[in-house]
């Protein structure tokens, strides 16, 4: 039997919702994580200290007695926010990070930034105490191709803004493009990525080929195989500038299998059976706990989980539901489309 111990994980960029979808999928993440930065992006946005407390405090209710679970919490950050506000949630320790969406660039981002000027005072703040900015790095331009506002945007607006705010330090999330992974790698300082367990096992054609997938349809939506490569080699590289976030981002089958679905795959419950699937097939179950467990802590200034978890690799292939049941509907689970023999002890 071949098993691997590694200090229990984190998930440095989680969707949890609220109400009957937060009950129905917390426990999963709790399960399999220590820690997960949650993402702000609810209807209404968590904007404030406020929000953020009591979105915390909602939370920490639907949580099962029987287990442990931090959520590290973020602000929406708005052409609106006060510097002042973001700067004592930080120093409260309510508030780990900022998160910037371009305006329409994803699921329930109307209200995000459309002019960066308007934001300097929040983001100069943010530089001055050690605050981290999560940033979804697409542009929102309708006239880029989908494939390439990724790219787009760390040439016109990701780099111009480490130029203009060098001391901010910036996640670039769900890194999806060989030209993420270059450029984070090409960096000197305050600048790492965060890489889903998903943009690891697919590329495009599992959307698109054979037929329409929606559940294979997130944002940034997956590109071509060579870009999947690249996110393999530095998510097992054991660079410390990237680490797991699982964008794990379920939505009810309904509002995904329509003509107009939501962007979203819900990985929480298969997340590190998979990964250790990826680890092990590049050779590298040596660098997992970089990439799970240590390096997104170091970037976060905490600690490494003490706790730990075993994963056995079975003879037979490992199932979960296809489907979990909320009391808002049922969410399909990401299906990897290849047998995955790792399960968590
Ligand atoms: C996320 C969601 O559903 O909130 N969707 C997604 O495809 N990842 C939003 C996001 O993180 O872009
Ligand atoms: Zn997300």
């Amino acid at each position: 039997m071949v098993e691997i111990t590694i200090p229990k994980p984190d998930d440095w960029h989680l969707h949890l919702r609220d109400g009957a979808m937060l009950e129905g999928v917390l426990p999963f993440s709790a399960r399999h994580f220590a820690r997960a930065i949650i993402m702000p992006n609810l209807v209404p946005p968590v904007v404030t200290s406020a929000d953020a407390q009591a979105y915390r405090d909602r939370i920490l209710a639907a949580l099962p007695a029987d287990l442990e679970f931090t959520p590290l919490m973020t602000l929406y950050l708005t052409e609106g926010t006060d510097p002042a506000d973001v700067a004592s949630a930080h120093a409260s320790g309510l508030v780990t990070a900022v998160k910037l969406y371009p305006a329409g660039a994803t699921t329930n981002s109307h209200s995000g930034v459309r002019d960066l000027s308007k934001v300097m005072p929040v983001l100069e703040k943010m530089a001055e105490i050690g605050m981290p900015l999560c940033i979804h790095g697409e542009v929102t331009d309708p006239s880029v191709d989908i494939f390439d506002r990724e790219a787009v945007f760390i040439e016109t607006v990701l780099d111009p803004l480490r130029a203009r705010v060098p001391d901010l330090k910036i996640t670039l999330e769900h890194v999806t493009t060989s030209q993420g992974v270059d450029y984070v790698m090409g960096a000197d300082a305050n600048l790492a990525a965060s890489i889903t367990t998903h943009h690891l096992m697919i590329n495009r054609n599992a959307i698109l080929a054979g037929g329409i997938r929606p559940h294979y349809y997130c944002l940034p939506v997956a590109k071509r195989e060579s870009h999947r490569l690249a996110l393999r080699k530095a998510a097992t590289s054991g660079d410390a500038r990237f680490f797991l976030g699982t964008d794990s981002a379920p939505h009810v089958d309904p509002l995904k299998e329509c003509g107009c679905g939501c962007a979203g795959i819900f990985t929480a419950i298969n997340t590190l059976s998979c990964l250790a699937h990826v680890f092990e097939e590049e050779g590298a179950l040596d660098h997992l706990a970089a990439f799970a467990s240590r390096n997104g802590p170091a970037w976060y200034g905490l600690p490494v989980n003490d706790e730990t978890v075993t994963l056995v690799k079975r003879d037979q292939p490992v199932h979960w539901p296809d489907k979990i049941f909320t009391g808002d509907g049922p969410v399909t689970v990401f299906d990897p489309l290849l047998p995955i023999h790792w399960e968590v002890a």
